[in-house]
């Protein structure tokens, strides 16, 4: 059985106070909330102090970015020596990241490894764009940037990874994916690439989150799906009683499969 996991993407939002709010808000609610992971992915700056106000409770800590290099000379970057203490798990390769700020299927496996190497989880992100959904290369490009996220990662390591299948034209824009679709990509195309180079032991294993405009109205029915273990949720994260709706929602429905 693959545990769900609801983790929240907090983007650059949240002020080091809002941040505490946040987690005050969750707490208790969420303390009885079992049967999904509860992560959630803050600013760097928020890292620090959410971890002591989750200290003791079961929701999990995540950055949304990490360095390869473990320390040297690089400004603004943060390694993981210095996010393994206080995290859980990273983001990697969100298709932010990769729009903004240069990432490349090169750099997500090199910081994929450096995760690794440091006993973080990877939620590594995938997913097409609205151009290459329209001209009908999803299936090709999301295999194509499975396949070069995970190079040279081995089977044992795959109990690490966590893989989040974001269309990008779903992010941020209210418009998810419909669940069958989600579950189609997510089932024929991630994990049959998973399967591929790993065999069906792991495929079956590894946890596929959809992301892209999840929200109290539809999380229902995404979580019903065979293939989809959890969501990465950006917007409706943000809010404490929707991220609690969304945790119940995933623990309950996927709790009773
Ligand atoms: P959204 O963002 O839920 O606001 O669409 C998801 C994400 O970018 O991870």
């Amino acid at each position: 059985m693959r545990i769900p996991i609801m983790a929240g993407n907090w983007k650059m939002y949240k002020t080091i106070a809002e941040a505490m709010a946040f987690a005050e808000a969750v707490k208790e609610p969420l303390a009885s909330v079992d049967g999904v992971e509860k992560v959630i992915c803050a600013s760097f700056v928020s890292l620090a102090p959410l971890a002591e106000a989750f200290r003791g409770t079961s929701l999990k800590l995540g950055s949304q970015n990490i360095y390869w290099e473990e320390q040297g000379a690089f400004t603004g970057e943060v390694s993981p020596l210095m996010l393994k203490d206080i995290c859980d798990m990273v983001i990697i390769g969100h298709s932010e990241r990769r729009q903004y700020f240069g990432e490349t299927d090169e750099t997500v496996n090199k910081k994929i490894k450096a995760a690794l190497a440091h006993g973080l989880v990877s939620i590594v992100c995938v997913g097409e764009s609205l151009e290459q959904n329209q001209a009908g290369e999803t299936e090709q490009f999301v295999g194509k940037q499975v396949r070069a996220a995970l190079d040279g990662i081995t089977a044992e390591q795959m109990g690490s990874i966590v893989i989040a299948y974001e269309p990008i034209w779903a992010i941020g824009t209210g418009l998810a994916a419909t669940a069958d679709d989600a579950n189609r990509i997510i089932g024929q195309v991630v994990r049959a690439a998973v399967k591929d180079l790993y065999g069906s032991d792991v495929a079956e294993q590894t946890r596929i989150l959809y992301g892209g405009s999840v929200n109290t109205r539809n999380v229902e029915e995404l979580m019903q799906q065979p293939d989809i273990d959890g969501g990465l949720v950006g917007g409706a994260s943000l809010k404490p009683d929707d991220y609690i709706m969304l945790a119940k929602v995933a623990a309950g429905v996927k709790g009773a499969a």
